[in-house]
């Protein structure tokens, strides 16, 4: 049992899908572990890290001849996988909502793809859960990023020449990364409040120590769909939200932004006319950048600055943890993979429950409900 490591293409990844801490795992586990040259470099590991623990390091095509599984943080491109064997597994952060045609390629190459951002949300599965563990660094970094472009203190200070007042950070969306997002601005002295559709993030909200602002005047909407996800809300409530938000986001100095519906566009939830409400120089972090955004006007990777106020396009905000996010997404791929070893076959054998919810693509063929639905 071959596993591959490759270093990622997408450009500004930093992220690797192995450490050595999981390379020597999976060798005692019984798999033969090889990992493409410099796989590891911006999450600061070196190929003598990786051949220490046992690992073959060597150029892309010798790390693939042979493979059974090709790991990646993001799907690699389905034409550089020539070597490995037919039916080869690929398991790594697939999109297969936004990049379908190279889910079709994977299928038309015989490869079985496997989307580990489709792990079902099961207790246990939780550990082998790739969005929660990225979500988590990114929602820290994320208010980083906001103290970072943000010209005053976080904190409130009194000093003698005067006291600076404490920032006011407003989160939307309070998931993994919301949650996270929450706990660092108070962390750094920031007054909190924070809301969200599914109301039992209320409690989670206050119990950070943040302050819940909440649409009351709807009535009979829990927001929640299946596996603790969001559902896309009725209009009312939409225009409800509209309205809340706008009378509370003219007094922000700090707005970070998480709101994603699975498979949907990301929610809009501030528009122009309420960026133009607030004070100069507040910043926005939209963490949904990528799907679309919350914000009106954000760009994917970009800071723009509309009315005095900067709106930051988050863009793979994990990644800018490269060490930390990839020791826990090749933790997330040991735990998942460790979990179905079969020691006889010296393979992993899936079961239906997530084998079903992950698999894309099979035999030329994409199998995936989500997708196929
Ligand atoms: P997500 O990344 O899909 O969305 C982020 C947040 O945006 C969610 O809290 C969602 O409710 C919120 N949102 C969506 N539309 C909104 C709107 N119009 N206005 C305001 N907020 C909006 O969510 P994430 O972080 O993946 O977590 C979703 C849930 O799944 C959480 O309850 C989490 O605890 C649960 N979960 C369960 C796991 C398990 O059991 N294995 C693992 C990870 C998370």
């Amino acid at each position: 049992m071959k596993i591959a490591v490759l270093k990622e293409g997408a450009p500004g990844e930093t992220r690797v899908s192995a450490t050595p801490e999981t390379v020597k795992k999976f060798i005692a586990l019984g798999a033969e572990m090889a990992v493409e040259a410099g796989a590891g470099e911006h999450a600061s590991i070196a190929d003598a890290d990786y051949s220490n623990a046992g690992a073959k390091v060597g150029d892309r095509a010798a790390t693939l001849a042979g493979a059974d599984i090709v790991f990646g943080i993001q799907g690699p491109d389905p034409e550089s996988l020539g070597g490995a064997k037919p039916g080869a597994w690929i398991v790594a952060s697939l999109n297969p909502f936004g990049d379908r045609p190279k889910v079709d390629a994977y299928a038309a190459k015989g490869y079985e793809a496997l989307a580990m951002e489709f792990m079902p949300r099961i207790t246990r599965a939780q550990s082998m859960d790739i969005l929660s563990s990225q979500s988590n660094l990114a929602g820290y970094k994320a208010v980083l990023v906001a103290a970072n472009e943000y010209g005053r203190a976080f904190p409130m200070m009194m000093t003698a020449a005067g006291t600076v007042s404490a920032a006011k950070a407003f989160v939307m969306g309070v998931g993994v990364a919301g949650l996270q997002a929450i706990a660092t601005a108070r962390r750094l002295g920031a007054q909190v409040s924070a809301t969200d559709v599914r109301s039992a993030t209320k409690e989670q909200i206050q119990s950070l120590g943040a302050k819940p602002i909440f649409v009351e005047s709807v009535k009979g909407i829990e927001g929640e769909g299946s596996g603790g996800y969001a559902t896309e809300m009725s209009e009312e409530y939409q225009k409800a939200q509209a309205e809340l938000v706008s009378s509370h986001i003219a007094k922000q100095d700090i707005v970070i932004t998480t709101a994603l519906i699975p498979g949907r566009p990301a929610p809009r939830l501030i528009s122009d006319a309420q960026i133009a409400t607030m004070r100069a120089g507040s910043v926005i972090v939209d963490m949904a950048a990528e799907s679309g955004g919350n914000v009106e006007g954000v760009v994917a990777g970009e800071t723009v600055v509309k009315h005095g106020v900067k709106i930051v396009g988050a863009k793979n905000m994990a990644g800018l943890l490269a060490a930390d996010s990839s020791a826990l997404f090749s933790r997330n791929l040991f735990n998942f993979l460790s979990a179905f070893w079969d020691k006889e076959k010296n393979a992993p054998v899936l079961d239906e429950e997530i084998g079903d919810a992950i698999r894309l693509t099979k035999d030329g063929k994409v199998v995936n409900a989500r997708l196929n639905g």
